[in-house]
């Protein structure tokens, strides 16, 4: 992959509904037939929790090809701690450029960030297959567990990653989504009407129905 001719910057309100449109393209029908992503996009700028220095889109020649937003999260610690740390997503590469090193090059660039912010440690929810490869672990092996999921969940799918080596030494406890990400069904498909029509349908893998 060439990266002299990538640029990563903050997202400016003129980028906002191309931003959106490509996360749309790039989730429609993956996890469930159609997407909500990026009415969550749209969402969670408003959202308390937003973290406007790590909403950054990725352009290649001047042209729009990636995008990845942060939240401010937090765990409770079994102990009563509140430990804050960040989540991130949705993280959107345009689809035809896929599988080609972009994503994980947006997602470590945006991590650099974020530990720059001061961010000590990140969970997501996501395929241990490509967030392994930017140096996630599955997060009940570190005794940190998903809001809702059993004490004993061994989910592959909750991980973790320190920023800060040793940020959650001695920690055990749940991490908690921020509620932003659960948007309205009903209200993201109004939001859909105003893009152009596209096709939902059911595929394999899709999570969802
Ligand atoms: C997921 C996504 C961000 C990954 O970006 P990408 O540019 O396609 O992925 P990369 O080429 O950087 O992949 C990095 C590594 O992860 C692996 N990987 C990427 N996507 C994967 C997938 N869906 N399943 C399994 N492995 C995957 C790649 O094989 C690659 O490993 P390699 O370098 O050893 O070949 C992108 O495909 C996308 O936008 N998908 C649709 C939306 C989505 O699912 N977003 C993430 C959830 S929030």
């Amino acid at each position: 992959m060439k990266q002299n001719d990538i640029v990563i910057r903050k997202e400016a309100s003129a980028d906002y509904a191309a931003v959106e449109h490509l996360t749309r393209e790039a989730f429609w029908n993956v996890y469930r037939p159609g997407c909500l992503e990026h009415y969550v996009v749209h969402v969670l700028r408003r959202d308390p929790a937003f973290v406007p220095e790590l909403d950054l889109v990725m352009e290649r020649s001047g042209q729009l090809i990636g995008h990845i937003l942060y939240m401010r999260a937090h765990i409770t610690a079994d102990d009563g701690r509140e430990i804050p740390m960040m989540t991130f997503g949705p993280l959107s590469i345009r689809p035809d450029l896929q599988r080609q090193g972009l994503g994980k090059y947006l997602l470590d660039r945006s991590m650099e960030r974020a530990a720059e912010l001061g961010a000590g440690a990140l969970c997501i929810e996501g395929n241990p297959d490509f967030y392994g490869k930017s140096g996630f672990a599955a997060a009940w092996t570190r005794g940190i567990r998903c809001h809702g999921d059993p004490e004993q969940a061994m989910s592959p799918y909750v991980l973790l990653k320190e920023l800060r080596p040793g940020f959650l030494d001695g920690v055990t406890g749940v991490y908690h989504t921020p509620q932003g990400y659960y948007v309205d069904e009903a209200a993201a498909e109004a939001f859909d009407q105003n893009f152009p029509p596209k096709t939902k349908a059911v595929l394999p893998g899709q999570l969802f129905p």
